[in-house]
C-alpha cells in the first residue's frame, strides 16, 4: 500500500498514550480512522481533536479481551466505512513484577490484549483484505520482543510471540497483496506505559519519542517495510550478539544496567 490518503485504518489503543499521536500522524496523511479502546471519553476526545483539522474519525469503545466485542468492532467499522484497509494493533498492557508473584488473571489478561486480540482482529479483517488483494497489518511490538525484559516476562513473551507470528503470516501470505509490518519501539518518553514512571532508562539502552513511533508507523505502511526498530541507541547489534551467543547476550543485558533498572522500576510501582 503506497499512500494512506482515503484509507480506512482501524487503530487499537486510540484513547491514550501513543495511540492518539499515531492517529494524528495517520490523519495528517489523509487516513480515515476508527479508534478502539475501552475509554469512551478518551476516544471521543481524540476523535474530536482529529475532526478539528478535517479528518474523519470514529470512536469505537471496546474491551479487547472479549471475543464477541472484537467481532462486533470489525463488523461495525466495516458497516460504517465499507471496508478496513489497515489494522494497527497498538493496544497493549504491561504486567510488570516478579513473575511468580503476579496474579494469574493479570498474566492471562496481558496475553489476551497483547497477543490474542491482535491475532483475532487480524483473522477478522483478513478475508476482506485477501478478497481485495490489498491491506496492511501493523503490529506494535517492543524491543522486549528481541531481548526479554526481566520483571516484564509475560509482556516480553507476548511481544516476541506477536513479532514471530507476524513474520510467519507475512511468509504464509506473501504475494496476496496484504502486507505485514512490526514496529519495535524502545522505552517511549513523554506519554504511555513507561513515561508514567517518570524514570530515565540506562544510557546504553536508550529511548525514543512517541512522534518517532508514529512516523515509523506511517513509513512502514507507505513504503511497505517489514520491520522497524525505533530507538536512540543502535540495539540491533546487541540483538545480533544475543543470537550468536545467549551467554554474551545475558551479560550485555546486565552490564547495560537493564536488569537493575527493571528491578528498580517495579519497586517504584510497588510490585
Ligand atoms: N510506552 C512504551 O514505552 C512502549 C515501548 C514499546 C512498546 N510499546 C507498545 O506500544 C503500544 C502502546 O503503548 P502505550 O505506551 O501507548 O500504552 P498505554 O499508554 O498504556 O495505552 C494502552 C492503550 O491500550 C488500550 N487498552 C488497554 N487494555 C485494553 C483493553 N482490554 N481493551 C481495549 N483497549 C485496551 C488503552 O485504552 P483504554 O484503557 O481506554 O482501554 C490505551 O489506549 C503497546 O502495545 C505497548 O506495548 C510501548
Amino acid at each position: 500500500m503506497e499512500k494512506l490518503n482515503g484509507k480506512v485504518v482501524l487503530l487499537t489503543g486510540g484513547s491514550r498514550g501513543m495511540g492518539p499521536i499515531i492517529a494524528e500522524a495517520l490523519a495528517k496523511r489523509g487516513a480515515v480512522l476508527a479508534l478502539a479502546a475501552r475509554s469512551q471519553r478518551g476516544l471521543d476526545d481524540v476523535a474530536t481533536h482529529l475532526r478539528e483539522f478535517g479528518a474523519k474519525a470514529l470512536a469505537m469503545p471496546i474491551d479487547l479481551r472479549q471475543s464477541a466485542q472484537r467481532e462486533q468492532l470489525v463488523a461495525d467499522v466495516q458497516r460504517e466505512y465499507g471496508r478496513i484497509d489497515v489494522l494497527i494493533n497498538n493496544a497493549g498492557l504491561e504486567t510488570e513484577g516478579p513473575f511468580t508473584e503476579l496474579p494469574w488473571t493479570s498474566i492471562q489478561e496481558t496475553i489476551e490484549v497483547n497477543l490474542v486480540a491482535p491475532m483475532a482482529l487480524t483473522r477478522l479483517v483478513l478475508p476482506g483484505m485477501l478478497e481485495r488483494k490489498a491491506g496492511h497489518i501493523v503490529n506494535i511490538a517492543s524491543i522486549a520482543a528481541k531481548s526479554g525484559a526481566p520483571y516484564a516476562a509475560t509482556y516480553s513473551g507476548t511481544k516476541a510471540g506477536l513479532a514471530e507470528w507476524t513474520r510467519a503470516l507475512r511468509l504464509e501470505l506473501a504475494n496476496t497483496g496484504v502486507q505485514f509490518s512490526t514496529i519495535f519501539p524502545g522505552y517511549v518518553r513523554e506519554v504511555g506505559m513507561f513515561a508514567k514512571f517518570g524514570v530515565q532508562p540506562p544510557w546504553l539502552v536508550g529511548s525514543c519519542a512517541p512522534s518517532q513511533v508514529a512516523k515509523a508507523v506511517v513509513q512502514v505502511i507507505e513504503k511497505n517495510r517489514r520491520e522497524k526498530i525505533v530507538n536512540s541507541r543502535p540495539l540491533r547489534y546487541s540483538f545480533v550478539a544475543n543470537e550468536l551467543s545467549p551467554t554474551f547476550g545475558d551479560w550485555l543485558m546486565r552490564i547495560s544496567g537493564l536488569v537493575d533498572f527493571q528491578r528498580r522500576k517495579v519497586g517504584k510501582r510497588g510490585g
